[in-house]
């Protein structure tokens, strides 16, 4: 395992992408953190409580939103200029608007894909594109990926794309030894989740940090065990 890593989370503002950010952050084999989310509030509140956590990790905030496709090459470039390598690429960032078939707008499907598909495949092919070379790709599906819920269109489709775009890049990405892993969470306590089910008590549901745990292992020692297509994650 390399020493003095960089790592990339994408929706870190919140949720499942601030624990592990905050996991990440308490490493000492990390030594920058690149943290993504839309410009806001809590963003700068979460970027504030990751940088606190360790003195010896570098956490630079990106505030960009993920939908717009052409400005992520913009982003990662500077991303690569200002860090370097990115070693560990963690794509969190989500988006869901859960309608039924005859209320969706086609641009909201268009958002949908655009941040849960688009935007991680425009990621790593620019960081590739300059060179990099990934240590471990972590891809955050969903179960709703693999099962379609009724009212989850967009959201499932996003999601099983991603199960799918990961095997390839799985495939291609080994030959310069990169792991890529899709894990795939169930049901966990954040803000998307009360977006897709707002009757239910999130805590009777699997947590955030649960979740981060597991994306953090995946770039440990122990994680370069699990070969795993689409790795489940659920209660
Ligand atoms: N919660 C669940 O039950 C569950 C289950 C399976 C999979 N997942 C997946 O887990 C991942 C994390 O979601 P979460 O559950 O932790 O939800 P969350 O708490 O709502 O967090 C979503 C994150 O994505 C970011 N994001 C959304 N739209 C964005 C955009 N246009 N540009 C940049 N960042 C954007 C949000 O940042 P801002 O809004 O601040 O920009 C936030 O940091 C998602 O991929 C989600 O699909 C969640």
């Amino acid at each position: 395992m390399t020493e003095g890593r960089t790592v990339l989370v994408t929706g870190a503002s919140k949720g499942i992408g601030l624990r592990t950010a905050e996991r990440f952050a308490a490493r000492d084999d990390v030594t920058q953190l690149v943290l993504v989310a839309r410009s806001s509030r809590a963003f700068e509140d979460a970027v504030a409580r990751v940088s606190a956590l360790n003195p010896a990790v570098a956490v630079s905030a990106r505030p960009f939103d993920l939908a717009d496709r052409p400005g992520i090459r913009g982003l990662v470039r500077d991303v690569h200029a200002a860090h370097g390598n990115v070693d560990v690429l963690v794509n969190n960032a989500g988006y869901t608007n859960p309608q039924p078939i005859h209320q969706i707008r086609f641009e909201e499907f268009e958002r949908t894909m655009a941040v849960n598909l688009y935007a991680p495949f425009t990621i790593v092919q620019e960081l590739l594109r300059l060179g990099n070379r990934f240590e471990v790709v972590v891809n955050v599906a969903s179960t709703a990926g693999i099962q379609g819920r009724s009212g989850w269109l967009t959201y499932s489709a996003s999601k099983a794309a991603v199960i799918n775009m990961s095997e390839v890049m799985r495939e291609e990405l080994a030959i310069y030894g990169t792991r890529v892993v899709c894990i795939s969470p169930g049901r966990t306590a954040t803000d998307l989740r009360r977006t897709l089910a707002p009757d239910e008590d999130p805590s009777t549901i699997m947590q955030p940090e649960h979740v981060a745990q597991v994306i953090e292992m995946l770039s440990t020692d122990v994680g370069r065990f699990v070969d795993s297509t689409n790795l489940v994650v659920r209660q």
